[in-house]
């Protein structure tokens, strides 16, 4: 199994360019599922996710073809002919975001069979809303031997839909399912990520009719059929963030290639307060590290424009080195704090009481063999040991993998001593 080995203490140097977002990829290739007609996806990320995304979809009868140069990864769907309305549990458990294939397949083919899903272990994580909303459209919805069952064979109908708490996906899975809805859907209190309005701008360039994007409800008058479209996929914002702290972290002075502040705001404030310079060049952000030290910031994690739960991880092995205290309240998931004992192997200084952590800066790391646990849990343990002293060995890299492009690439372009190992 691939590892991770890095030699701490280079300040990074040089020009990153970030990749398009898996969260925004992978909602997007789902919707290939509620046309026959072919859709071309611009910048999507390489990375093991996608590949289980695509693993799924071809699953389901669609045409998926990949078309790669140095710069971008171009693919291409088309869902012409389903073969299957069963996304089995061997796909689903690998990757949470597979949900997405529910609404969008019992909006066109009138069923859906999809396992339970699994992914990053940071929570119970249910997938009731996505049911709950369903079925105000109208889908009749059973559970069985570990499978939703959803039916809809005159169709779904438009609807009221109240979110009791925001959830990402589950804003997206009835955004899709409700663009062939007869009649008006309203949704409330929805996400306003930055992935969910991109995936309501490539629906809209498919025929989809939504509006109140970047707002916390959306009005979509369903259509009877939607076309294929040619769309980019947004730069990831929480490449945006991690690449920032990697450099505040080390000292150093990183040009973001392709990040934009406004998808990233609470985090620049943020590192602004920290002491950290974000310079915005219209097409990059230049992040330069204080010249004085890191200054400890509270920080809360927030649906959008909050804070995300996706950077506290990072934030946490910033916080580690910075000058006073921080505390860390972690309020979206209930088990998101795996990597403070791998952190404080390292010599953080980390206590957690209840959805908060407080970490107290200390001088300096320590190089030490630590094990990834999730996705962004791991990369905190890979920004940790870019300033740590001596070798930091991170194991359980695949959860990296499902997420960061090319991470080592990236890092060692800018000078950090990262190799991987098996
Ligand atoms: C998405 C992101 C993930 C990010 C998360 C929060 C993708 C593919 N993944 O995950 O990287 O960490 O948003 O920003 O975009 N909940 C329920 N019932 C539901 C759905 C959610 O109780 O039916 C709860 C969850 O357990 C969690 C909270 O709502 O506590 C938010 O989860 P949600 O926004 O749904 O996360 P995901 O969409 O799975």
């Amino acid at each position: 199994m691939d590892k991770i080995a890095i030699r701490g203490g280079i300040p990074l140097h040089g020009d990153i360019k970030i990749s398009g977002a898996k969260n925004a990829a992978l909602p997007l290739m789902a919707t290939c599922l509620l046309t026959d007609k072919p859709l071309h996806l611009v910048n999507v990320p390489k990375l093991s996710d996608i590949a289980s995304m695509s693993e799924l979809l071809s699953q389901l009868g669609v045409v998926v073809e990949l078309e790669t140069s140095p710069e971008h990864q171009t693919m291409h769907l088309c869902a012409k002919d389903l073969s299957s309305t069963t996304a089995a549990y061997d796909v689903v458990r690998k990757m949470r975001a597979s949900v997405l294939v529910l609404g969008p397949l019992v909006a066109r083919a009138g069923e859906a069979h999809v396992s339970l899903p699994g992914g990053c272990a940071i929570g119970t994580r249910p997938i009731d809303l996505h049911l709950k909303g369903l079925e105000a459209l109208g889908a009749e919805i059973t559970l069985k031997e570990g499978y939703v069952h959803a039916y809809a064979s005159k169709g779904l109908r438009g609807a009221t839909f109240t979110f009791p708490m925001v959830s990402v996906t589950g804003t997206e899975n009835l955004m899709m399912a409700a663009t062939l809805a007869k009649g008006q859907t309203r949704l409330i209190n929805v996400a306003r990520e930055p992935e969910v309005t991109d995936l309501a701008h490539c629906l809209n360039a498919m025929g989809a009719k939504i509006s109140g994007m970047g707002t916390d409800s959306l009005v979509i008058e369903g259509v009877n059929q939607l076309n294929g479209t040619t769309h980019q996929v947004i730069a990831d914002r929480i490449e945006v963030g991690t690449y920032a702290m990697a450099a505040a972290l080390t000292g150093g002075k990183v040009r973001l290639k392709g990040a934009r502040l406004d998808l990233v705001p609470t985090a620049a404030s943020l590192l602004l307060q920290a002491g950290v310079s974000l310079e915005d060049e219209g097409d990059a952000l230049l992040v330069k590290a204080p010249l004085t030290g890191l200054q400890g910031v509270d920080v809360m994690t927030e649906p959008f424009p909050g804070f995300a739960t996706d950077l506290q991880a990072q934030w946490m092995a910033l916080m580690s080195v910075a000058e006073g205290a921080s505390m860390i309240t972690e309020t979206i998931f209930e088990n998101r704090f795996m990597h403070v004992p791998e952190l404080c192997r390292m010599g953080a200084n980390i206590t957690v009481h209840g959805s908060s952590a407080l970490v107290r800066g200390v001088k300096g790391l320590k190089g030490a063999p630590v094990m990834a646990t999730d996705l962004r849990a791991s990369v905190s343990l890979v920004l940790a040991g870019l300033v740590a002293e001596g070798e930091t060995i991170v194991s359980r890299v695949y959860h990296l993998d499902r997420g960061y492009e090319r991470v080592e690439e990236k890092l060692r372009a800018c000078g950090a001593d990262i190799r991987r190992v098996r």
